[in-house]
């Protein structure tokens, strides 16, 4: 039988705004586990919870109730200087505006992570080279993000993600800058982190062509999981579209 690793496993999770109106329950309470390997996307109408879902997994803020478990860490538990730490240590996140140093190279910019860490540059040189592979853009190597397009900016981020060896990868609309095109790239992308390196993946996106690049589809609605679609990595967008707007209408 196949051992199904559980890296990420959230419990109960809430969150309560203070807003004009009253109470805003952004998360009324989402269970929701991952395994190694897992590529997991993040669906729902804006407002429905999910940059607050990702915001919590990535350690950047704490439940009002809940438990996120990340390779067996209850990161809920962790003071702030603990969840820092992890943060960096364990959490890969890519997010919409690429977020490069405009002044670095590609291969700067992915080794940055480490460098600030107290590496040598010299040492992380064999990593970066192979993460530079691993998107495709060894040839773009000393290219800074200017003479980059914006798929291959984001392919760069991913890299820099991916520099620590992290637990999960969190990534907020990937793609939410790119044409269509660009998109699929970064897609594709993830979905060979997922199959090939084992990479544990979630992702928020309201783009049915990639999410169904996705192992599983969560769909989230005023803070809770409505339902899940599980195109299995298919990509098939038009039964991710449909099963859709079946969960979320
Ligand atoms: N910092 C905040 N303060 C007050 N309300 C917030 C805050 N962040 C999010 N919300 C509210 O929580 C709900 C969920 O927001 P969000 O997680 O950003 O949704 P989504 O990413 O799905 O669009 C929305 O009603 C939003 O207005
Ligand atoms: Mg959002």
């Amino acid at each position: 039988m196949v051992r199904m690793d559980t890296i990420l496993e959230v419990r109960g999770l809430r969150k309560d705004y203070a807003g004009a109106g009253g109470v805003v329950h952004a998360l009324a309470g989402v269970d929701l586990t991952a395994a190694r390997g897992q590529f997991v996307a993040i669906m729902g109408a804006s407002g429905s919870g999910k940059s607050t879902l990702l915001h919590l997994l990535g350690g950047l803020d704490l439940p009002t109730a809940g438990q996120i478990i990340i390779e067996g860490r209850n990161l809920t538990a962790l003071n702030d200087r603990a969840r820092t730490l992890f943060r960096r240590r364990r959490l890969g996140v890519v997010f919409q505006a690429f977020n490069l140093l405009p002044s670095l190279s590609a291969e700067e910019n992915i080794a940055l992570p480490l460098i600030v860490d107290g590496e040598n540059g010299e040492a992380v040189l064999p990593k970066v080279r192979a993460l530079l592979e691993t998107v495709d853009l060894a040839h773009r190597a000393t290219h800074r993000p200017a003479a980059l397009s914006g798929g291959e900016q984001q392919r760069v981020a991913v890299a820099r993600a991916l520099v620590n060896d992290p637990a999960v990868l969190l990534a907020d609309e990937p793609t939410g800058n790119l044409d269509s095109r660009h998109a699929q790239d970064v897609w594709q992308l993830l979905r060979r982190l997922a199959s090939q390196q084992q990479r544990t993946i979630v992702t928020v996106t309201h783009e049915a062509a990639g999410a169904a690049f996705a192992d599983r589809i969560i769909v989230l609605k005023d803070g809770r999981i409505v339902g899940e679609i599980q195109p299995g990595g298919s990509g098939d967008a038009a039964l991710v579209a449909t099963r859709y707007a079946e969960l979320a209408g």
